[in-house]
């Protein structure tokens, strides 16, 4: 029986993918940048067996943390796989096993991990049964991957990646190797999916114009990041997750994310940054956590930070991996 083990990492987008061009298979309304947080992994393994259903299951490894899936989140994966195997003309079954390196109940979302691990885990296992000459092609890959969960596509490149349209595709800017911190304020699921979010910013006043605004703040944040100009990067990052958040806050329903922990961080990463002139570039995803990039000199101030939110919420830190490009 054919098996394979692959694992792929989660990203954190600094421009960010809210709004989807309908029944486009996860097509975005504009253009969206992540850095990718290598140390955030999904593991899959897939293993080929008798019987006519594909399953999942938790992968139980004891360097791993288990994973429950709801019926529904387990139907997704089923589904994408079974899209896949259409893709590769692939008549097998197959057991789906996955499990995270970090834990699950931290309120940290995994599906850009998990749906990248499983797109390639996919593409490894079917190039051995019936090889195809896009079968390896990682653009190719990303946009198969993007139909399963739109944020997974960028989840395929390292340690930028730029996703316009179909798929990402790999940035190479002078900034990277950055320290990663979460500060996690609140762990339970949340309320509101991002798939839901994506359907309901569309009813906010403030969705006209997005696009634009998005896709300006893409281009200036490039730029900013390619010649190393961190004030400008950190300040529209900031704009940047501020505006995504203000879209749900005016949607109909309107609903929120951030709670009094959320604030109590973003007050005092201010704070810090009006004291010293300087520190982490500052963003949320649609959740109540806050995550923090530091620049690879910045070892000081990550240890500072750490600290300080210690005292009161749970942190997690991973320190940068040096030249992380390949
Ligand atoms: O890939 P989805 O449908 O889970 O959407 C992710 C949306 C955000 O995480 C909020 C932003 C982003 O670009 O990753």
């Amino acid at each position: 029986m054919k098996q394979v083990t692959v694992s792929a990492p989660s990203n954190i987008a600094l421009i960010k993918y809210m709004g989807k061009i309908e029944g486009s298979g996860n097509k975005p309304t504009n253009g969206s940048l992540s850095y990718t947080l290598e140390n955030l992994r999904t593991y899959v393994r897939l293993t080929e067996v008798d019987g006519a259903q594909d399953q999942w299951k938790p992968l139980v490894r004891e360097d791993l943390q288990k994973i429950e899936l709801s019926e529904k989140g387990q139907q997704r994966f089923i589904k994408h796989l079974q899209n896949l195997k259409d893709k590769w003309g692939i008549k097998q079954s197959f057991l789906i096993e996955s499990a995270n390196n970090f834990p699950s109940d931290c309120g940290l979302a995994s599906s850009a991990s998990s749906f990248a691990a499983l797109t390639l885990a996919a593409a490894e296992m079917f190039q051995q049964i019936n090889p195809q000459p896009w079968g390896t092609d990682k653009k190719y890959l990303s946009e198969l991957s993007r139909q399963g969960s739109g944020s997974s596509c960028r989840s395929l490149f390292t340690p930028w990646a730029l996703w316009q349209h179909e798929y990402a595709e790999p940035m190479a800017f002078e900034v990277k190797n950055l320290h990663h911190m979460v500060v996690i304020v609140e762990d339970s699921k949340k309320e509101v999916s991002s798939s839901e979010a994506h359907k309901l910013v569309t009813t906010s006043p403030r969705f006209t114009g997005r696009p634009e605004r998005a896709e300006l703040r893409l281009k200036d944040l490039s730029m900013a990041l390619q010649f190393n100009d961190w004030h400008i990067a950190r300040q529209i990052v900031w704009d940047e997750f501020i505006d995504m958040h203000r879209l749900f806050e005016t949607s109909t329903p309107s609903f929120t994310y951030m709670n009094d922990g959320s604030k109590k961080v973003l007050e005092d990463c201010q704070a810090f940054w009006n004291k010293w002139q300087d520190g982490p570039l500052v963003t949320m995803d649609a959740g109540a956590n806050v995550h923090l990039l530091f620049r690879h000199d910045q070892k000081k101030q990550f240890a500072q930070y750490r600290e300080h939110f210690e005292k009161d919420f749970k942190v997690m830190a991973f320190e940068g991996v040096k030249d992380n490009v390949h």
